[in-house]
């Protein structure tokens, strides 16, 4: 049976164990995969330990997915361009193929939502590693890109290190431009913290749609309950995007697409 894993820490609460062995199952794949607590400490050994008892592959979350970046031999370009690596993969000689499917899943749940046609002007709350990680294939969808941050500067980084991709600029927070945005994605982690960005109202009343990349399967999440309260007529949180970055995982391993469908459901 092949030997797969999502490395974290915490992990207790990682949904990719249920996913991923709803996956084979709907794909007839053998697969067993677990959930492992990585050490802060010895990560890397234990990572290479895994893959040295045959573990075929395995997902990355918080608080490691750069130091999997780092250890990895070969990237893919979206994992290069994210500096970041959700998913690894054992190649036939041996050595780590890293790749991260995170843009993948936000753009696949963006195209079951219908929610993504060609040259929209996208808004995207946050410049930190959820933003990075997206960032490529959302240019690669002919999106244009209007970045804000707390901190500026990570912003401006960003749309400088981007803008070879496609069209992407930073804004500051207090000077977003009041205009209709096609969507506007939450990026930001405020919603951890139970808060949400503070952005002038107007520009969530003017919205089309609105996504947040995290989720909540109680409740509305702040950002989420923040634009319902503004009128965004279109919300959605991040769980659709949580099982697409797995499903593209689990294609990057079996070479089978899982349907997500089912799933959306039943978790
Ligand atoms: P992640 O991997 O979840 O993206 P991160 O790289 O630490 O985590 O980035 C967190 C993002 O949420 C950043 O954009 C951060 O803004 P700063 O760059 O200014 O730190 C944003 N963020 C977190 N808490 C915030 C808060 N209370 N108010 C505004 N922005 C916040």
């Amino acid at each position: 049976m092949d030997k797969y894993a999502v490395w974290g820490n915490p992990i207790a609460q990682s949904k990719s164990p249920q996913i991923h062995r709803h996956f084979a199952q709907q794909t007839q794949q053998n697969l067993d995969y677990v959930a492992i607590l990585g050490d802060e400490e010895q990560f890397e050994q234990q990572l290479l330990d895994f893959f040295a008892q045959g573990a075929q592959g395995c997902n990355i979350t918080a608080p490691f997915k750069e130091r999997a970046f780092k250890l990895a031999q070969q990237h893919s370009e979206r994992c290069l361009s994210a500096e970041s690596c959700n998913t690894l993969k054992k190649l036939a000689d041996g050595t780590l193929f890293a790749d991260n499917t995170d843009g993948a899943g936000l753009v696949s749940d963006l195209q079951r939502l219908n929610w993504l046609k060609a040259n929209q002007n996208i808004l995207i709350l946050g410049a930190g590693g959820a933003t990075k990680g997206v960032l490529l294939p959302l240019l690669q969808a002919q999106q244009n890109i209007l970045i804000t941050n707390r901190t500026f500067s990570k912003a401006q980084e960003l749309a400088a290190k981007f803008s070879q991709y496609g069209n992407i600029q930073a804004v500051e927070l207090e000077h977003i431009p009041v205009q209709k945005f096609d969507l506007i994605i939450n990026a930001t982690s405020t919603g951890l913290q139970g808060k949400t960005l503070n952005i002038n109202p107007q520009i969530l009343q003017l919205a089309t749609a609105a996504y947040d990349m995290q989720y909540s399967k109680e409740s509305d999440t702040p950002f989420i309950a923040l634009c319902k309260q503004q009128g965004v007529k279109q919300t959605c949180d991040g769980f659709g995007m949580l099982v697409g970055q797995a499903a593209h995982a689990f294609y990057l391993w079996s070479g089978v697409m899982p349907d997500v469908e089912p799933l959306l459901m039943l978790v």
